[in-house]
């Protein structure tokens, strides 16, 4: 059995800031080091965004890769945009992502369905692994590599909550696919 066990970066301009993310980091490598003790192929994977990098850099004496394919969706024109901005300045665009959060790629940008299909080589990989896996990314990344390994429907994936401070495992066994979370902070 190889666990594959996925969370969110634990800080952000966005989310989490000073005092609290790097409560949060210690947490995650207390976890994944006691988690992860015996095992000697493990491996972390992070996106090449920074907030993941530092998320993982507690975590000692496993090797670390960092994957493009693993990067937040790209919101090409909106990007650093709220969605109250992109409302109120490009009220269709909001409409149309809306109306097909699935298939809706922003202007320069990324869709679901676009990050499903630049996944697949993450996929692969993760599959060929002997060893359990850590991924350090984002939320739209996580909806889609969760929705793999959970086998849930394509048109779900917008909407799957990936809650932060959370490690979602995922064991794949012969009964099939089992899944434990744990918080790292009430
Ligand atoms: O909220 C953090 C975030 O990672 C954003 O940077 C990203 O655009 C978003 O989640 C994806 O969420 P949604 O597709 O629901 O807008």
């Amino acid at each position: 059995p190889r666990p594959i066990l996925l969370t969110r970066h634990g800080e952000s301009r966005d989310n989490v800031r000073g005092e609290l993310g790097s409560f949060i980091k210690k947490k995650l490598a207390n976890f994944v080091e006691k988690r992860l003790k015996s095992e000697r192929t493990a491996s972390i994977w992070t996106s090449t965004l920074q907030r993941t990098i530092l998320t993982a850099s507690p975590i000692v004496g496993f090797p670390k890769i960092q994957w493009r394919a693993l990067d937040e969706i790209n919101a090409g024109v909106c990007d650093g945009m709220t969605y109250e901005e992109i409302k109120r300045n490009m009220p269709d665009e909001y409409e149309s992502r809306k109306k097909d959060k699935l298939r809706y790629r922003y202007p320069r940008g990324e869709s679901y369905l676009d990050v499903i299909q630049r996944l697949e080589p993450v996929i692969i990989e993760l599959e060929r692994q002997r060893g359990p896996v850590v991924v350090i990314s984002h939320q739209a990344v996580l909806r889609a590599l969760y929705a793999y390994f959970a086998d849930k429907p394509l048109k779900e994936i917008p909407y799957i909550e990936v809650p932060l401070h959370t490690i979602i495992e995922i064991q794949m066994g012969v009964a099939g696919v089992q899944e434990k979370r744990y918080k790292l902070m009430d």
